[in-house]
């Protein structure tokens, strides 16, 4: 006869829980077939949940029925099993697993569900290709790693939305079906069916509709929000994120930073159970630049570059003429590189010149004597200052990176900086944050022959970078902020502008016509002229958290549902065709429709 799962059947413990002191109690358990021995006629497996495993003996002399049947069972079935926990034979026991005492002794069980032979094992899932992982993903789920993942998210989550609504915030929900908004990536576009030839943009971030709540009195706004870019997808990018969103009134830089701070202290005391200290480290834009070449430094690696100019300036070396015209000299001590082999310090300039770099100079000291192609040009005192600004010692390197370009030396050298560091085991342990602050309003965009933002629009300018804003755009600095971790950018915000001529004059700058302006940020420049507190606000990527508290590689591992390397799902395969009467209906024509 045929049995189902009624209350009998029903768990009296989860499969992580029975400890050494549950032994000699009856228990039922619920779960999955893991793993399946076969000993000597007694049958084990292990039945996993969420919480754990529990390791379940089916012996013929208990039960020969259930024994029988338990021949049958394969993996991922779903089990409701009924026994007596024990503790295990000595010498059996599992230090590895926390129930690892004790075993069930099957007295009777049901079958609730086979399953199909899984397409991976479950156990060595992390060396399986991610696509296979994303078209199973409920499998992929099934694993503790991934549960793990998505709890610790969970707990962010509430942690985050307690936090905050201990902090006078209140969450209010933006829309979905939006007008577009400029965040410097693609839109992913939504047609219209009542509105033909009309489309919504889906929100690349709720930027503007916070500000608009700022204007509408909310004075304290937060979201976990979903957002979503059409761009170039890498480990810590998704066309499809999630953000917690925060925007407040009447307040300036250092309000934010510090209730972000104590928010993420907090958080990582909570989840992690380490002590963030707080305030975090600040540091300018040019400063990021100027000692690691990127405005999300990773402050684990131990190295910084220092400028070289005044080493190079007179004489007769092969930089002077770079300098007298206003080009950079970086240089970078790698502590005990002075014994990189030639073939190593090739393989290095190589990579600085597929970087972009003409060349990578190196001195190294050797015996407390500077060595290297260029000590030849240097005076006595030349080499003096090289030592005293770099602070090379024995032992070490020195890389060398000239350009007329600032920004390439920096970068190239940065980008090195990063590479040797962790090629070289000095990336330090924990957890180190970062404010970049004072980044420049707008850059050069050589594509489109314009200047665009740095971070929006709506960022407000130094006030004392105020006066350059239409004459040079290039040196206006923004009260813009981006939190980073560990070579992480996490997020990023600002105070925005928030008086309509500021704003026109900032659209203006980015060589938007007022006709453009009215068309794409109409709504904004009205709202801004009913009475707009001062504001700013901020928005961490909630992924990049997570991935980073989790140790995750990618902000794929901390989501249910991720896409692949292509924007597609390969479980429901979205993106797809579509029927062409829905095609009809919303008045669209493809043009080359997939081969
Ligand atoms: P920004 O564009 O810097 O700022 O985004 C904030 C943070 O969101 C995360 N993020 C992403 N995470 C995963 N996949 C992506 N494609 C992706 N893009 C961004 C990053 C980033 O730091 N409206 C402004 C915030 C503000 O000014 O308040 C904004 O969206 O962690």
């Amino acid at each position: 006869m045929e049995r189902y799962f009624d209350a009998s059947w029903r768990r009296t413990m989860y499969c992580g829980t029975p400890r050494l002191e549950d032994a000699g109690k009856k228990a039922v358990l619920n779960g999955w077939l893991r793993c399946r021995r076969d000993l000597g006629g007694i049958i084990f497996i292990e039945l996993w949940d969420k919480t754990g495993v529990t390791q379940i003996v089916f012996n013929p002399e208990l039960n020969a029925d259930a024994h029988e049947r338990a021949g049958a069972l394969r993996s991922e079935y779903v089990l409701a099993v009924k026994g007596t926990l024990r503790k295990r034979p000595e010498g059996t026991e599992n230090p590895e697993l926390a129930t690892g005492e004790v075993e069930l002794m099957v007295e009777d069980f049901i079958v609730l569900a086979p399953s199909k032979l899984p397409p991976f094992e479950l156990d060595n899932a992390d060396e399986v290709n991610e696509d296979l992982r994303m078209k199973y993903r409920y499998l992929d789920i099934r694993r503790d790693s991934m549960q793990k993942n998505l709890k610790t998210r969970h707990d962010v989550t509430r942690y985050t939305r307690n936090y905050f609504a201990d902090n006078g915030f209140i969450e209010i929900e933006t829309p979905m079906l939006t007008k577009s908004t400029p965040e410097g990536a693609r839109d992913y576009l939504v047609p219209s069916r009542v509105n033909p030839g009309c489309f919504y943009a889906l929100p690349q971030s709720p930027q503007l509709f916070k500000q608009l709540l700022m204007v509408g009195g909310c004075d304290r706004y937060m979201q976990i929000a979903k957002c979503f870019r059409d761009e170039d997808l890498r480990a810590d990018r998704q066309p499809e994120f999630t953000q917690l969103d925060l925007e407040m009134s009447f307040i300036t830089e250092e309000d934010i930073m510090t209730l972000v701070e104590n928010y993420l202290a907090g958080l990582f005391k909570e989840i992690n159970g380490v002590e963030v200290k707080t305030p975090f480290l600040r540091m300018t834009w040019d400063e990021a630049m100027n000692k690691y070449g990127i405005d999300k430094p990773d402050m684990r690696i131990p190295m910084e570059m220092v400028s070289l100019e005044e080493v190079f300036r007179d004489g007769e070396n092969p930089f002077a003429q770079l300098v007298a015209n206003g080009g950079t000299i970086k240089g970078l001590r790698l502590p005990g590189g002075a014994t990189l082999s030639r073939k190593e310090l090739s393989e290095l300039e190589g990579r600085a010149k597929s970087l972009g770099a003409k060349g990578m100079a190196n001195f190294l000291v050797k015996e407390g004597e500077l060595k290297g192609p260029l000590v030849k040009f240097l005076s006595e005192e030349q080499l003096a200052k090289l030592r005293e600004l770099s602070a090379i010692e024995n032992g070490d390197a020195l890389f060398i990176m000239a350009d007329e370009s600032w920004r390439k030396a920096c970068e190239i050298l940065g980008q090195i900086r990063l590479e040797l560091g962790r090629a070289r085991g000095m990336v330090e342990a924990g957890f180190r944050f970062l404010w970049v602050t004072e980044f420049p309003l707008f850059e050069w965009d050589d594509e489109s022959g314009r200047y665009t933002a740095v971070h929006h629009p709506f960022t407000a300018p130094m006030d004392e970078d105020v006066e350059h804003l239409l004459t040079e755009p290039g040196k206006v600095r923004s009260r813009a902020y981006d939190v980073v971790l560990n070579g992480t950018e996490l997020g990023g915000g600002s105070i925005r502008i928030h008086n309509p001529e500021m704003q026109q004059l900032a659209f203006r700058a980015l060589n938007f016509t007022p006709e453009a302006a009215k068309e794409r940020f109409g709504f904004l420049l009205e709202g801004l002229s009913y009475g707009t507190p001062p504001h700013g606000g901020l928005a961490i990527g909630l992924d990049r958290l997570v991935m980073l508290m989790t140790g995750s590689k990618s902000i794929r591992d901390v989501m249910a549902f991720p896409k692949n390397q292509k924007a597609q799902c390969p479980m429901t395969e979205a993106p797809s065709e579509v029927e062409p009467k829905q095609l009809e209906e919303l008045s669209i024509k493809v043009v080359e429709p997939l081969a």
